[in-house]
């Protein structure tokens, strides 16, 4: 089963990761930024420390010598948070008292202006150290020792993550904001789509009326118009399905009940001669009855909305023109009809449904023969002309009058006088197979003056590739 993602899932997933990140890169960022800040306000302290430290260092003639005592010490040593040292030298590499285990300054020049900062180890403990020459004779200020205090990292890391634990709280409430707006958001910007959703639910099946565009969002407008597109389509359907049924019931009813009468008359016939006379009406109605079912069908089977059911591949219509032709003679010498087929030479390929070119074809000779004069001569032929393929069927029958050459096309119209049968359904059903071939049919009068031509124009096939089906 294909997984079902929901907008507001996608839609949080795809902010969270990415301020997830932002949040981490920046909780980063502002743990190095408040470990700055947490030296910057400490150092200044420790800075103060060491002054404070050089105050005990008093000149003798054997040099500067450290005098703390142990109460002093405490007072400038002690801290509540973390565990300092210190350490006093008249010269690099010459302690004069402190904590032995601050190991000498790598780089203490004497001429350094202000203290110097640094990170070291202590005991095995990260400290921040500071290194300052402090003059420690009044009267005469050049004279100075190099103070050392060690400070373990205590309160450092504790006001760094105070301030970066702030920070990222903000930014938690902030990430929890937005995806609430999401929710929100998502929510009801969707409420157009479940109002659409709800008015489609809420129609009966007959109700193929648009939906409502007044107020829906452009960017749901194009389900809207594509639904509402789609109805229509289904109306026309529907429509076309009635028609049928609706002509089917009409064109049906008067045959079947002539038939009715017909055998009724036949069951009361006595004479055995008379018997066989109704009989062969009988099969003649029949026949005509037949005819109009089968030209029902095809009417039915050609609809546009058939389209998916036509079947196209490759056929020679030269060839099966002449084999359709070949079929009609017999049918032609009975009425001393001359057919003749007049081919283009060599085979001329379309795209085309055989049975429903079948149709088409037989529709249109069996018009020709039919219509024209006993006597008469009608023509096959198949043409190339530009790049479509030209079927005609020209006759010598009566001309049909402009003013109806279109409307013969229409299902069911019959020309007033004329002497034959038929159901008025053959070029309804011939114009509905050519617009399945993407054809068009043209009626001309024939060239030689005296009858039609039916002309059907099929499009060149379209070149074999894996696109088509
Ligand atoms: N070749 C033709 N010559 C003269 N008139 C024609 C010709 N073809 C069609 N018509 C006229 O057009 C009308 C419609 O033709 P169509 O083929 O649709 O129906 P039909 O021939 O009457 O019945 P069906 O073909 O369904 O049995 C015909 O009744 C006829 O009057
Ligand atoms: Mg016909």
């Amino acid at each position: 089963m294909a997984r079902r993602s929901r907008l507001r899932d996608v839609l949080l997933a795809s902010l969270l990761g990415p301020l997830l990140v932002l949040l981490l890169v920046d909780s980063a960022l502002s743990w190095w930024t408040s470990a700055q800040l947490a030296n910057r306000a400490y150092d200044r302290g420790l800075y103060e420390i060491a002054r404070e430290a050089a105050l005990h260092v008093h000149a003798t003639p054997s040099g500067p010598r450290l005098d703390l005592t142990p109460a002093a010490e405490r007072a400038l040593l002690v801290d509540q948070d973390d565990r300092m040292a210190l350490r006093v030298w008249s010269a690099p590499g010459t302690p004069i008292g402190g904590d032995p285990a601050l190991e000498a300054p790598a780089h203490a020049p004497r001429d350094a202006r202000g203290p110097r900062f640094h990170t070291g180890m202590l005991r095995g403990e990260p400290v921040r150290i500071v290194v300052a020459w402090l003059p420690y004779d009044e009267a005469d200020p050049s004279r100075q020792v190099l103070v050392q205090v060690a400070e373990t990292l205590g309160k450092r890391h504790r006001l760094a993550w105070e301030i970066v634990a702030s920070i990222v709280a903000a930014q938690l409430v902030l990430i929890g904001m937005a995806c609430a707006a999401v929710f929100w958001g998502v929510g009801h910007g969707l409420r157009p789509l479940s109002a659409v959703g709800s008015a489609v639910a809420r129609r009966s099946h007959q109700d193929l009326s648009p939906l409502e565009t007044e107020g829906v969002p452009e960017e749901v407008r194009p389900l809207v118009d594509e639904v509402n597109a789609l109805m229509l389509r289904l109306g026309a359907t529907l429509d076309a399905q009635n028609r049928f049924v609706a002509d089917a019931a009409h064109q049906l009813k008067t045959p079947v009940a002539g038939l009715k009468a017909q055998i009724e008359v036949a069951l009361g016939e006595d004479d055995p001669d008379r018997v066989r006379h109704s009989l062969a009406q009988l099969y003649v109605s029949a026949e005509r009855l037949s005819r109009i079912v089968q030209q029902l069908l095809a009417l039915a089977r050609n609809e546009p909305g058939a389209v998916a059911a036509v079947h196209l591949q490759a056929v020679d219509l030269e060839a099966f023109a002449l084999e359709i032709c070949m079929e009609w003679a017999p049918q032609a010498l009975r009425r001393s009809i001359d057919l003749g087929f007049d081919g283009h030479g060599s085979p001329l390929a379309i795209d085309a449904d055989p049975d429903r070119l079948r149709d088409l074809i037989n529709n249109l000779i069996d018009n020709a023969v039919r219509y024209s004069h006993e006597g008469g001569k009608v023509t096959v032929a198949v043409r190339l002309h530009g790049d479509e393929r030209l079927l005609s069927i020209s006759d010598d029958g009566p001309t049909i009058p402009a003013q109806e050459r279109t409307r013969v096309f229409e299902r069911f119209h019959r020309l007033v006088g004329g002497r034959t049968e038929g159901s008025g359904l053959g070029l309804a059903i011939v114009s509905e197979i050519a617009a399945l071939h993407g054809a068009r049919i043209t009626l001309q009068e024939d060239h030689d003056g005296t009858g039609n031509a039916f002309t059907v124009h099929f499009p060149p096939p379209e070149p074999p590739g894996p696109a088509r089906v």
